[in-house]
Order: C-alpha cells, then sequence, then structure tokens
C-alpha cells in the first residue's frame, strides 16, 4: 500500500462526513446452520466501484469453482452493453438480455454452457440501448429468475463499474454483495462510495470483502482494515473479510486465452484462492429473507421500494 496515502487522505478524499457521529457496529452472529443443505438459490452480486479491479475476473472464477465442486452455478453478465462474460470464456452468444426484453427469448433460451456445467446469462455488448435501460426494465431482468423452471444453487450476478441505478438494482437484488477492491486510492474511494449507496439508498448492511491483485494474505488484510475503518466510522454497514486473490501472471494468461483460469491451470496461485473463496461462500450460513421488501432475484412477490 502506497504509505503516503493514508487513512485521513481517505477520510478527506471520500466523505464531507466527518462531524458525523459514527452509528454503532452492528455484527451478526455465525448461524448455527452454516453448511447445511440449501433450498433455494443463492444470488450473490460482485460489484466493486471502479473497473478492472477484477469483477469480472472473480465473478468468473469463483463461480466456476462452485460448479467444479459439484454445485449448480448460473452466471449473470449484468454489465449491460459492455458484457464480457461470454469473452472471458470463449463462448459466442447469439442471444443476449436485450433478446429478453425484447420478448424474443425468454431467459433459458439465453443459457450458455461453459466447463463444468456452469450457465453463463451473455448480458450482450456493444448496443447502447443495453447501457441505457431504464429501472422497470432492470426489474424486468431480475423478475425473470422467478420464472426459471429449475432455479441453480447460485446465482452469481457480474456488475458493471460506477454508481449507476444498474449496479445498485443488480446489487441490492441479490442476497449478498462481494466486494472487490484492489490496492489502489481509486478502488477503495470507489469502493466505499458503492458501499454508501447501496447502505443509504437500498437497504444493504453486509458486504464481502475481496482484495483483488495483492500480494498475500497480509496485504489483503491491510487493505480490509482500511476500508473497514471508515466503513465502520460512517456507514451502518458490516464489511466482512471474504478473502483474497493474488496478483498471477497465470490468470492473465487464462484470460488471454479466453478460459478460466480454475478450469485451465488449477493448481495456479489465483485458482487455489478462487477455490478458497468458493468454500468459503460454501459455507455461509442462510441468508436472511423475512420480511423481503424489496425487488430481488428469486423473490416472488416483491414490492419494490419508493423511488424505483
Ligand atoms: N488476480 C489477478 N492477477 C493478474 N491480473 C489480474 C488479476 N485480476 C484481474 N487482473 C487483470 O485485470 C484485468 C481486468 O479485470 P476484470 O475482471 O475485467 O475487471 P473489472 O470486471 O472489474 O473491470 C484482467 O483482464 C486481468 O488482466
Ligand atoms: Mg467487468
Amino acid at each position: 500500500m502506497n504509505q503516503a496515502w493514508g487513512l485521513k487522505d481517505m477520510f478527506n478524499a471520500i466523505t464531507g462526513e466527518r462531524d458525523k457521529v459514527p452509528p454503532a457496529p452492528h455484527r451478526p452472529h455465525q448461524a448455527a446452520n452454516a453448511g447445511a443443505p440449501r433450498r433455494r438459490c443463492r444470488a450473490i452480486a460482485v460489484a466493486g466501484g471502479k473497473g478492472g479491479v477484477g469483477k469480472t475476473t472473480v465473478a468468473v472464477n469463483l463461480g466456476m469453482s462452485l460448479a467444479m465442486a459439484g454445485r449448480d452455478v448460473m452466471l449473470l453478465d449484468a454489465d449491460m452493453g459492455l458484457a464480457n462474460v461470454d469473452v472471458l470464456l470463449g463462448l459466442a452468444p447469439s442471444r443476449h438480455l436485450g433478446h429478453l426484453l425484447d420478448g424474443t427469448a425468454t431467459l433459458e433460451e439465453l443459457v450458455l454452457e461453459a466447463p463444468h456445467g456452469l450457465k453463463v446469462i451473455p448480458g450482450g455488448s456493444g448496443a447502447r440501448r443495453l447501457a441505457q435501460l431504464g429501472n422497470g426494465e432492470h426489474a424486468a431482468v431480475i423478475r425473470a429468475f422467478d420464472e426459471l423452471p429449475r432455479p441453480p444453487d447460485y446465482l452469481l450476478v457480474d456488475t458493471a463499474a460506477g454508481l449507476s441505478d444498474n449496479v445498485a438494482m443488480f446489487a441490492a437484488a441479490a442476497d449478498d454483495v462481494v466486494l472487490v477492491v484492489c490496492d489502489e486510492p481509486a478502488s477503495l474511494t470507489d469502493a466505499y462510495a458503492l458501499v454508501k449507496v447501496l447502505s443509504r439508498d437500498f437497504g444493504v448492511r453486509r458486504f464481502r470483502f475481496v482484495a483483488n491483485l495483492v500480494r498475500n494474505a497480509g496485504e489483503a488484510r491491510a487493505l480490509h482494515q482500511k476500508l473497514a475503518k471508515v466503513s465502520d466510522r460512517f456507514l451502518d454497514v458490516v464489511l466482512d473479510f471474504l478473502g483474497m486473490v493474488p496478483q498471477d501472471e497465470r490468470l492473465r494468461q487464462a484470460i488471454r486465452r479466453q478460459n478460466a483460469v480454475v478450469d485451465l491451470w488449477p493448481a495456479a496461485r489465483s485458482s487455489q484462492a478462487f477455490k478458497q473463496l468458493a468454500g468459503a461462500v460454501d459455507n455461509w450460513e442462510e441468508p436472511a429473507r423475512a420480511g423481503l421488501d424489496r425487488i430481488a432475484f428469486f423473490g416472488g412477490q416483491t414490492v419494490p421500494v419508493a423511488g424505483w
């Protein structure tokens, strides 16, 4: 970490709220039923605020690691207009979410099979219209998952960069938000800004931190501490440490070959890290769903919150 860029600078850079009274951090207990068999799909959004921090890489490799562990996994490319999950996996989609919204394809008809049975829903690339969808259309995509005849064990949602309604709606509709952060001031400030928007405007209270492009676990923990110190102080959120992915040349090579590194080189450092992340995710306690009053993946009867 750049030592010259300390916590104080981060406060100054990202908040205008230095005088705000910090809320008491709320830390839920680990549920006793961790590891219990799952009965329904868990939707996990992968977000980060900044572009290029590894959101798509984490979504693809975490998804494939879960698939390799025998889980039924679907991966939704919600970076609509600039979708690239299909590129990372060497897939050639003929249809994408635009066709779902046009009514010319069902969600099921969009599914492409990647290695290990990972199911990919392509987001569509190069169509400006897809990048400019309204909230009603995002809600329609989210609700389309209610119609799936056989929901998967996990739905991973790769989100776009930025703080748009698109990112916020998909993240807020998921059961969990994985926050991918790397050791750059802009990544930390953008991640903080995203956590702030999601907590303040969308009621998301818990985030799972993944440090990407770090050298070791110590660096990952330090990065987590840096963000958690600020979010604990200024926001009413829990920022759990989920894990880290090291900077790995093998991962870059796999991307160039349009393959998931976990599939191509399971022994690579990054592949081991993704396997660990998948193990941790698969041991999460069941998400709390009672009193759902938002648009949610697999939410069934839900009521949109005001302003959507
Ligand atoms: N752990 C890593 N090791 C090496 N290179 C990485 C790693 N994570 C990401 N990258 C590089 O960063 C690029 C951007 O990653 P990507 O997942 O597309 O970011 P995002 O989806 O956040 O925009 C990748 O194409 C890859 O070259
Ligand atoms: Mg991406």
